[in-house]
């Protein structure tokens, strides 16, 4: 079915979650087993409380995510996606994970609502570094300022350009996949309900249950990303 509809519809937006890149190694958050905040307290981590209250912690916990990051890469899934978008079959990406995977693999015009793992940049002005300096130990801007990752923390407001684009992409999809998210932090988890309530058909594919199972036209539960893109294209 999915096949069908992707060669039919002419603006197919995939919106993917961590759940896209676990296939590479790298753990998402909210999975039964392995999920991330099952066993870490993401406000003592990855927030802007802890970046001003907890420095030491946050700097060791995003160097560690960092190297992890970098000894990842792309998988099959990744690449099929970027396949598709150059037949045309999918118009863009919208993803909420930071790890740059999809542009790797060869998609464009991602839209990264999260921001990106693969850069730090200073906290007072702003310039922009590769991440690899956290992995040296460079935690200090030239103007002496501190420097952080360039992903959205919590208590932080997403980029506000990327969020616009991604609601008007959400307005026009015909089409609007989901790839490995639970659905359950927003504003980024209203976007496929504004893609649904547009008159698009919305396409939920991740191993767990989400909150918005119920408005899926094509539900696929309890398999694996990377194996259903690949059977999917075979029908291509
Ligand atoms: P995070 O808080 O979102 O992720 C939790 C992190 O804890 C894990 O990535 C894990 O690597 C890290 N960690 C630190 N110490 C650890 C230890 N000793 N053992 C195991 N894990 C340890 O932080 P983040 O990953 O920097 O995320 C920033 C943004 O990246 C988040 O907003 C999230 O949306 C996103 N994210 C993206 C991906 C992806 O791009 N595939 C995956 C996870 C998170
Ligand atoms: N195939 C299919 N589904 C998968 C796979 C896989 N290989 N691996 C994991 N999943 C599913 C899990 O069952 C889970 O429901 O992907 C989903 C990932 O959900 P989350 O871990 O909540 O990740 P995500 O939805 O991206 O989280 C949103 O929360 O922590 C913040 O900013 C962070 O971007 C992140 C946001």
């Amino acid at each position: 079915m999915l096949e069908k509809w992707l060669k039919e519809s002419s603006y197919t937006i995939v919106f993917t979650g961590a759940g896209m890149s676990t296939e590479s190694g790298l753990p998402d958050f909210r999975s039964a087993k392995s999920g991330l905040w099952r066993t870490k307290n993401p406000q003592q981590l990855a927030s802007t409380y802890a970046m001003q209250h907890n420095r030491d912690e946050f700097i060791a916990f995003y160097q560690y995510r960092i190297r992890t990051l970098l000894k990842c890469k792309p998988h099959v899934g990744h690449m099929i996606l970027a396949d598709w978008q150059k037949r045309g079959l999918i118009h863009q990406i919208i993803t909420q994970n930071v790890d740059g995977f999809h542009q790797q693999a060869g998609s464009t015009n991602v839209i990264e609502l999260h921001g990106t793992l693969r850069t730090v940049h200073c906290s007072r002005c702003r310039r922009t570094y590769d991440a690899k300096r956290y992995v040296d130990e460079q935690f200090t801007c030239t103007c002496g300022g501190f420097l952080r990752p360039s992903v959205v923390l919590f208590g932080e407001s997403l980029p506000y350009d990327a969020f616009e684009q991604a609601w008007t992409a959400a307005e026009r999809a015909d089409l609007w996949i989901v790839l490995g998210s639970s659905l359950q932090v927003s504003p980024a988890n209203e976007l496929p309900v504004i893609a649904k309530r547009s008159g698009g058909k919305l396409v939920i594919v991740n191993m767990e249950p989400t909150p918005l199972d119920d408005w899926a036209d094509l539900l696929i539960h309890g398999r694996k990303i990377g194996e259903v893109l690949q059977e999917i294209d075979e029908l291509l």
